[in-house]
């Protein structure tokens, strides 16, 4: 497929080239935090299969330049803007109150970068270096790869051995984690839950208690037993579909918060959770057990004003099922990422910002152009 036909049919691939983003996927993440706040109080993230690295791009902008996109970018901006025609800035001055750096910074629109941030990245592929990220090339299913991260965040203070003494030094975990497609619906679906699963696994193992887990899932079939699984270690999960995501495609995130071990459960790596271990079902579940209807449903109503709808059963497996809430992101108005959008005939098609260092298929390349190219019938 040629560039201008890919330009032409999603409107944020192109986006994301004229704002030099490295792939579209940094829309995605933008949208989740315009939703769920993720970077809020965060300094230490882990980005899991992050390359080409548009998700580590966005974490540099905001964690370390301390940029602000989308609408957390527009609200401030609005703000900044309300503040000038009110005369608030002015008037601060003269009622004794003296604002902090940080608001001093806000009001004037300036970038606010934290401390103390680390951010690492890990991929099976290599990637192109950013500002402020750490990047490993690993495999996530690899439990070495734990220690790996764990010596990356504290180079000066690391100590062999000590991952499973309770250092759990990180704020947020992020997996974008995708198999190469077979186009096969069961077995891609499979395999990416594997990723989840490696992803959940080694959050487990690093996140603070509280840390939030941000991970791809494909809405398969089962996909209520991942979220059943994951609503065992934090005390918030939902299911989030961002804007920039297409609707045709089963792609979503499962964005979990408040990360807390279950009491009595100690995570051990030799017997992972989706691979056997028995994950204890939290217990506020089973209690009520009266308050079901005639039709064995319970409707309750959260804080937040999501409505949980419950289903009563006596067979086991059902037990083990729950459904997360669901939650659009993003401005629900904007670019439709399944859409064809018409260009304008004077539109110049940009290179991609950084090309893949080392894909898998150069070799398969390398090859064909040494036997004449596809089907032999042509030279480059
Ligand atoms: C959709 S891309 C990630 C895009 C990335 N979030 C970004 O914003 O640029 C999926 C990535 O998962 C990586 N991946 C797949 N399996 C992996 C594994 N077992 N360990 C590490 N990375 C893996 C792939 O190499 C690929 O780069």
């Amino acid at each position: 497929m040629g560039k201008s036909s890919k330009d032409k049919r999603d409107a944020y691939y192109r986006l994301a080239k004229e704002q030099g983003w490295r792939a579209r996927s940094a829309f995605k993440l933008i949208q989740l935090d315009e939703q769920f706040d993720l970077f809020s109080g965060v300094t230490r993230v882990v980005d899991l299969c992050a390359a080409p690295g548009s998700w580590s791009q966005v974490l540099s902008r905001v964690l370390i330049k301390g940029e602000s996109f989308g609408r957390r970018a527009w609200e401030e901006k609005q703000k900044k803007e309300g503040e000038i025609l009110t005369g608030e800035v002015e008037e601060n001055e003269g009622n004794g109150h003296q604002d902090t750096g940080e608001e001093k910074q806000a009001k004037k629109g300036e970038l606010r970068p934290r401390k103390d941030v680390r951010i690492v990245a890990v991929d099976l592929q290599p990637m192109a270096s950013l500002e402020g990220i750490t990047s490993l090339k690993g495999d996530i299913t690899t439990p070495s790869t734990v220690t790996r991260i764990l010596r990356a965040l504290d180079p000066d203070t690391y100590v062999d051995d000590a991952e499973d003494s309770g250092s759990h030094p990180v704020d947020l975990v992020l997996s974008d984690g995708a198999p190469d497609v077979t186009g096969l619906h069961d077995l891609d679906i499979y395999i990416q839950s594997q990723l989840l699963y490696s992803a959940l696994n080694l959050a487990l193992r690093i996140l603070k208690p509280g840390g939030k887990f941000v991970a791809k899932v494909f809405r398969g079939k089962d996909v209520d037993l991942i979220y059943a699984q994951l609503r065992c270690f934090f005390t918030s999960v939902h299911c989030a579909k961002p804007r920039s995501s297409r609707a045709s495609s089963l792609e979503a995130f499962v964005v979990c918060e408040g990360f807390n071990i279950p009491k009595g459960y100690k995570v051990d790596p030799t017997r992972p959770v989706g691979l056997g271990a028995q994950v204890p079902v939290p217990e506020k579940r089973n209690k009520d057990k009266g308050s079901f209807d005639s039709d064995g449903q319970r409707r309750t109503m959260r804080e937040d004003g999501v409505t949980v709808l419950e289903f009563e059963s006596d067979d086991e497996e059902d037990k083990n099922r729950w459904i997360a809430p669901f939650v659009a992101c993003g401005d629900l108005s904007a670019w439709d990422a399944d859409a064809t959008y018409h260009l304008p005939k004077d539109r110049v098609s940009l290179d991609p910002v950084q090309p893949p260092t080392a894909p898998p298929y150069k070799r398969a390349l390398e090859l064909r152009r040494q036997q004449g190219g596809l089907y032999g019938k042509t030279s480059k």
